[in-house]
C-alpha cells in the first residue's frame, strides 16, 4: 500500500477494492472507537448511505463486536434481534474486529444482499486485511 497517501485514503481504497472484486460484498466500511467514548464512529465506506454514523457499544452487530472482541458472522440478519438495519436489501453481515497493541480499536463491516454468503475464506481474507489495517492506523 502506497505510503504517500493518508490512512483515510488507504481505507477508502480497501473498501473500494473489496466491493469491486467480491460480488456479494455490497456494503464495505470501517467503524472505529470514537475517542475515549464507548461508541463507534463510521469511517471510510463504499455502498449505500447509512443512518448509523455513531453506534453505542453493545448496539447492533457492530456494537456487539466492539464488546466481544470476536468476529461475528450473521448468515441471516432477520434472525437477529440485536441488529441495526442499514438497507432493506441487506440479508447477511460479517463484522471483524481490528486490534492495535492488543486493544479492539475498530472493525470492518461487510453487508451482503445474498443470504448466507460468508465462508471461512472470507474470515481468513478479512482477518488478514484487519491485521494490515492495524499497521496503517
Ligand atoms: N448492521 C450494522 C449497522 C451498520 S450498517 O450495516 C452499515 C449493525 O447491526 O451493527
Amino acid at each position: 500500500i502506497d505510503s504517500a497517501i493518508s490512512s483515510e485514503e488507504k481505507l477508502q481504497k480497501i473498501c473500494q477494492l473489496l466491493s469491486d472484486e467480491i460480488s456479494y460484498y455490497n456494503w464495505v466500511g470501517f467503524y472505529f472507537k470514537n475517542g475515549d467514548k464507548n461508541e463507534l464512529k463510521l469511517g471510510p465506506y463504499v455502498g449505500a448511505e447509512t443512518d448509523h454514523i455513531i453506534i453505542p457499544y453493545g448496539k447492533g452487530i457492530c456494537g456487539q463486536v466492539a464488546e466481544s472482541n470476536e468476529t461475528f458472522v450473521v448468515p441471516d440478519v432477520y434472525a437477529q434481534d440485536n441488529y441495526l438495519a442499514c438497507s432493506i436489501e441487506t440479508k447477511a453481515e460479517i463484522v471483524v474486529p481490528i486490534f492495535k497493541d492488543g486493544e479492539n480499536v475498530g472493525q470492518i463491516d461487510i453487508d451482503s444482499h445474498t443470504i448466507d454468503p460468508f465462508t471461512k475464506d472470507d474470515i481468513n481474507l478479512l482477518d488478514y486485511i484487519c491485521e494490515r489495517v492495524s499497521e496503517i492506523i
